[in-house]
């Protein structure tokens, strides 16, 4: 039975464009047979917490004994094993304070672990494919003042992509903001039109990855 893992982390519920792209691969996703199956997990409604101790970021077995308290332990190996479990991952990545929502990065500690999930001789998830959907108030156009400023899917694909293995594919819209706030107004058309791609992006990605 194929799984889907799909993470989301907008706190602006059904207003949010992260979670509008995620369903858009979800129900594509679904849409290909009732073996289709979909884990889902909120980080925003049912947070992650931070890590108890930095020990968690080694494998169990190489870490001290004692050095991690159960239920910490516990929480990390349903998480991994959620991971491992899921042939594909759809991540919805909101742009916030140049970074990614702290509640994504709380989950990305628990499961970027060497020893574990990579290293020279562990990766597990090397060649999954992992879509990070991601919206932004604003862009970071190449030759933009903002190129560089944008350190959230940069992040991921490195963890997910470069440490990880994953195949990391991107799918953006940007200038979400430019509906509501009247600086933006003269880039509305683009954020319409972004969003309108990301979407079908995301249907078409639903449909077909494996
Ligand atoms: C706390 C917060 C911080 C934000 N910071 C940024 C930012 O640094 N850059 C940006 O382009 N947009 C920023 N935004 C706008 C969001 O990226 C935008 O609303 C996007 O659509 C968020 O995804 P969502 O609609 O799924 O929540 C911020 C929004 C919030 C709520």
């Amino acid at each position: 039975m194929p799984t889907l893992l799909r993470l989301d982390s907008s706190a602006s519920g059904d207003a949010s464009v992260t979670r509008r792209l995620t369903d858009a691969f979800e129900q594509a996703w679904r849409a290909r047979g009732a073996s289709y199956d979909v884990v889902a997990r909120d980080l925003h409604a049912d947070p992650v917490p931070h890590l108890e101790t930095s020990a968690l970021h080694w494998a169990p077995g190489t870490r001290p004994e004692g050095s991690v308290p159960a239920e910490a332990a516990a929480l990390q190996q349903t998480l991994v094993d959620e991971l491992l479990a899921a042939d594909v991952l759809v991540v919805g990545v909101p742009v916030y304070n140049y970074a990614a929502p702290s509640t994504l990065k709380a989950w990305i500690d628990r499961v970027h672990v060497p020893g574990w999930t990579t290293g020279p001789t562990t990766r597990p998830l090397a060649g999954r494919p992992a879509v990070l959907a991601t919206a932004s108030g604003i862009a970071y156009d190449e030759g933009s003042p903002t190129e560089g400023h944008e350190h959230a899917v940069p992040a991921l694909e490195v963890v997910l992509g470069t440490a990880l293995g994953m195949w990391v594919e991107v799918v953006a819209a940007r200038y979400t903001l430019a509906a509501e706030v009247p600086e933006l107004a003269p880039m509305r058309h683009r954020g319409e039109q972004e969003l309108t791609d990301a979407l079908a992006r995301l249907a078409d990605l639903g449909a077909t990855l494996t």
